[in-house]
């Protein structure tokens, strides 16, 4: 079994559809072993997608990121970072395939409602930036 760390958007909490996307992920197999509810601060936002810093969006994202709260979460499964990556779709949801969570409820791609790490070593990383080991309950 693999662990993958996974955020549901500011786009997506406003519009009450963390439960609906939690439906998606158990669906798709992956165990929701740690989550909860937290408001970055814009800082917090730019430590996160520091690998994103040179890019034109940078600012966008962070500013978007923070703007209201999100819910993190680990999940577990086998093969769970690519079977996510499977579920939540293309970042521009113009382009996600049908039944995947941006395809359903992303409005830009910016604002597309879920992120998933995209790598063994990024997973790790971005699961120790929000969890202890003590709140991982898999
Ligand atoms: P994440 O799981 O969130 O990392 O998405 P991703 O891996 O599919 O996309 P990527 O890592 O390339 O970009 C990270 C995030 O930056 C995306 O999910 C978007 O929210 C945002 N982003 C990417 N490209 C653009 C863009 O062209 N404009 C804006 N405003 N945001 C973008
Ligand atoms: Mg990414």
């Amino acid at each position: 079994v693999q662990r993958t760390f996974s955020i549901v958007k500011p786009d997506a909490t406003r519009r009450n559809l963390t439960g609906a996307i939690n439906a998606k992920l158990e669906a798709a197999g992956l165990r929701i072993i740690a989550q909860k509810r937290i408001h970055l601060t814009k800082a917090q936002a730019g430590v996160f997608y520091a690998v994103h810093k040179e890019r034109p969006f940078y600012d966008e994202l962070c500013e978007f990121m923070s703007s209201e709260p999100i819910v993190v979460q680990v999940l577990e499964g086998e093969d769970a970072i690519a079977k996510n990556r499977e579920v939540m779709g293309a970042t521009n949801p113009a382009q996600a395939a049908e039944g995947t969570i941006r395809k359903e409820f992303a409005l830009s791609i910016g604002e597309n409602s879920i992120h998933g790490s995209d790598a063994p070593e990024t997973a790790a990383v971005e699961i120790a930036y929000f969890f202890s080991g003590l709140e991982l309950v898999g």
